[in-house]
């Protein structure tokens, strides 16, 4: 059963997100899986103006860009670094090594982690094509961490982040929706219009692999935060 949270606006969501970390928190939640993007910002930026206390908790992200260094701004390290690690810093945060050419150990190592360190709380993004992490539609739902060929236009759209055309990555290691599907809590936000045809596929069409975010219909403990955007083609 997906608990449905509808909220007026992202600085809404931010501190609906915020409790949800919270709550997970107290209840001893010790692992929480963490994405990049524009959507969880609002929540990050709540819980690190806040007092909570992760320094005895691991995170684990979702995915990250192969080819790129840490340190390079475009990288979800640097993402992480800025938006949440700086300021609310974990006992030890892992985010895939984008500099490891050697996709079958990253995408091994990456796996094993996370079964030594199973994922207590995990937050989503939803693409506007109902993706999460980097599965695209498509993508088996018992799929785990893996290696993924980025779509043309999604280089495309990333080109002008980058000085040069040959900098722009062509892959991107992500957790699979298998991987996802077994943390023990997942929260999914989602603001704005341009995600609300997503938002009506996640949960009131039927689960299929042409829409990854709808497999979480399957899930035992999942929150979709939306705000009243996203939430306008619900019937
Ligand atoms: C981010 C990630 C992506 C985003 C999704 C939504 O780590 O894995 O799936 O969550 O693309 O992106 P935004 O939030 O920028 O709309």
């Amino acid at each position: 059963m997906m608990k449905v949270k509808i909220v007026a606006d992202p600085t809404a969501g931010g501190k609906a997100g915020y409790e949800l970390f919270a709550a997970a928190l107290e209840n001893n939640a010790r692992v929480f899986g963490l994405a990049t993007g524009s959507t969880p910002i609002s929540t990050y930026d709540e819980i690190t103006a806040s007092n909570l206390d992760f320094s005895k908790c691991i995170s684990i992200n979702l995915d990250e860009y192969v080819s790129l260094a840490p340190t390079h701004p475009q990288s979800y390290h640097a993402f992480m670094q800025e938006h949440f690690f700086d300021k609310k810093p974990f006992s030890k945060s892992y985010v895939p090594d984008g500099l490891n050419p050697d996709e079958q150990e990253e995408t091994a190592r990456y796996e094993k982690l996370i079964a030594e360190n199973p994922i207590d709380f995990q937050i989503l993004g939803l693409g506007r094509n109902g993706h999460i992490g980097f599965n695209e539609p498509g993508t088996p739902f018992d799929s785990i961490t893996h290696r993924v060929e980025l779509t043309q236009s999604t280089i495309d759209a990333n080109a002008r982040f980058f000085d040069n055309e040959k900098d722009v990555p062509r892959y991107a290691y992500s957790m699979g929706i298998g991987t996802i599907m077994k943390s023990k809590e997942i929260l999914i936000e989602a603001y704005g219009e341009n995600k609300a045809d997503a938002v009506k596929k996640m949960i009131e069409e039927p689960s299929t692999e042409q829409v990854p975010a709808s497999v979480l219909q399957q899930h035992s403990n999942v929150t979709v935060l939306i705000d009243q955007a996203a939430a306008s083609k619900l019937t």
